[in-house]
């Protein structure tokens, strides 16, 4: 596999930026013949030009050698969009912002589809004071239990795990729109707009 830089890839780059071969030997201090020679596949750049290269073309040199321009498009910026994966082996919980590949004990996990909430899923929100007393009506067993309850909103995520034998409650501030999460171990996740 040819993972280094290619004439193409510094041609093309070039281009994009509107620069002429000389402007850009200008840059980096070669001659205008040494970047037609990179181009033309009669050359390759010494190693130590590829920062120097890399910084006139206004790429890293990692993009610069896998001859794509990444473009940062920052569509994982809304919390709202949040993915949760659990392991079914050891029970790791794992949020993301986005779409991922994830693995856990050798597997790969899927990111999980939350439902709503049904009748043996069942939660109750009380305001106390500044804060919220969430509820999951559901056994607690160390077969089957709910093992963490999340809340999250546009900007701010708060996850509680719960632990089998131990209450299906906790408190949390549900402060602004958003979605109450909880995984059920048998039952996978639950969603509630909040
Ligand atoms: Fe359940």
């Amino acid at each position: 596999m040819n993972t280094y830089v290619t004439g193409t890839t510094i041609k093309q780059l070039r281009e994009r930026r509107n620069m002429t071969q000389t402007e850009l030997a200008e840059k980096i201090g070669v001659s205008s013949k040494t970047i037609s020679k990179w181009e033309t596949a009669k050359g390759l750049p010494d190693i130590s030009l590829l920062q120097p290269l890399a910084g006139a073309l206004g790429i890293s040199i990692i993009e610069l050698m896998n001859g794509e321009h990444i473009i940062n498009k920052n569509v994982s910026a809304n919390m709202l969009r949040s993915k949760f994966y659990v392991c079914p082996i050891c029970g790791n919980a794992i949020h993301t912002l986005g779409n991922t590949v994830i693995s856990c004990c050798g597997i790969t996990l899927p990111a999980l589809e939350a439902e709503e909430t049904d009748n043996d899923h069942a939660i109750t929100i009380e305001a106390v004071e500044d804060e919220h007393f969430i509820t999951v009506h559901h056994p607690m067993t160390k077969q089957h239990y709910i093992s963490f309850v999340a809340f999250v909103t546009s900007d701010r995520l708060q996850m509680v795990k719960l632990y089998p034998e131990g209450d299906a409650q906790t408190r949390l501030q549900l402060r602004g729109m958003g979605y109450l999460y909880y995984y059920c171990n048998q039952h996978g996740l639950f969603k509630k707009i909040v």
